[in-house]
């Protein structure tokens, strides 16, 4: 592991343009749960598949269950920046990391500092009225307890969150193939690499030094084409981005 990790540091020490691309697991040393981990949110019992639950249709035909489910497992309170989101914003601020690309909704890298962030799936803190678009916080979204949230014109409010069955933000996709295409180092992180289009995005990476990092060997199959020719770090992505060194370079 120590040498994948000096081999980490002098990728990072030599690049100007890093993208980070993560997912759930980069939340988890935070206390959030992933999902396809053993211990992640698809493998706990529910009346229905949370897969299903995330759903557009799930959304509009159970509200209430909806709410129940997002506020309970997603909403989670006190949850941190862990030392993962921490490094990321030192190698933003030293000028090297250039984009954050995230499949998490939970706002962590911003409140950690970071500058640069595509969230591919949306994010908790956004929220609409269905029916006169007024904008909401996430905390007005709290107040209600896991019942469903309704506007003051009396609409209910929809979560700017990507669903299953609904498509990802056109703009958002641009900016972070833009980055990936554009950055000498990819470091995909605390991702099993099964939710498309978001995970198809890092073909877009056409530099040499393609660094994955996971806890576990559960990167989806359909994936390993994308990161076969990666240097392959297993350990906690906090733990191992702890042991890098911000060098500003002169
Ligand atoms: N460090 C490194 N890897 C970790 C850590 C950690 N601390 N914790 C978990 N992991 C790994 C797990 O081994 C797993 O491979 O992170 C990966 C998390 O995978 P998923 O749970 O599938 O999460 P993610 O890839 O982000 O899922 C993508 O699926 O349900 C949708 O919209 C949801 O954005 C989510 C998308
Ligand atoms: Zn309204």
């Amino acid at each position: 592991m120590e040498d994948k990790i000096t081999k980490l540091q002098n990728l990072i020490d030599n690049s100007q343009n890093i993208v980070f691309f993560g997912g759930a697991g980069v939340s988890t040393e935070s206390g959030l749960k992933d999902f396809r981990s053993v211990d992640g949110l698809y493998h706990m019992k529910y009346d229905y598949p949370p897969e299903t639950i995330l759903s557009h249709s799930f959304f509009y035909e159970n509200t209430k269950e909806f709410y129940r489910f997002y506020f309970d497992k997603l909403l989670v309170d006190g949850i941190k920046p862990n030392a993962a989101h921490k490094k990321l914003v030192e190698l933003e601020k030293a000028g090297k990391l250039k984009a954050i690309v995230t499949q998490n909704i939970d706002g962590l890298h911003q409140l950690a500092g970071s500058k640069c962030v595509y969230e591919l799936h949306g994010t908790v803190a956004k929220n609409r009225c269905e029916r006169c678009r007024a904008f909401y916080n996430v905390d007005y979204i709290k107040s209600f307890n896991g019942d469903v949230p309704t506007c003051k014109c009396g609409g209910t409010i929809k979560p700017e969150v990507v669903l299953y069955e609904e498509g990802l933000d056109q703009n958002t996709v641009n900016k972070a193939v833009k980055a990936i295409a554009s950055s000498d180092l990819l470091i995909v992180a605390g991702t099993s690499l099964t939710v498309y289009p978001a995970s198809g995005l890092i073909r877009f990476f056409g530099g040499k030094n393609l660094v994955v990092i996971n806890k576990d060997d559960t990167i989806n199959n359909d994936a390993i084409g994308l990161i076969k020719d990666a240097l392959f770090i297993k350990g906690k992505v906090g733990e191992v981005l702890s042991k890098i060194v911000v060098n500003i370079s002169e």
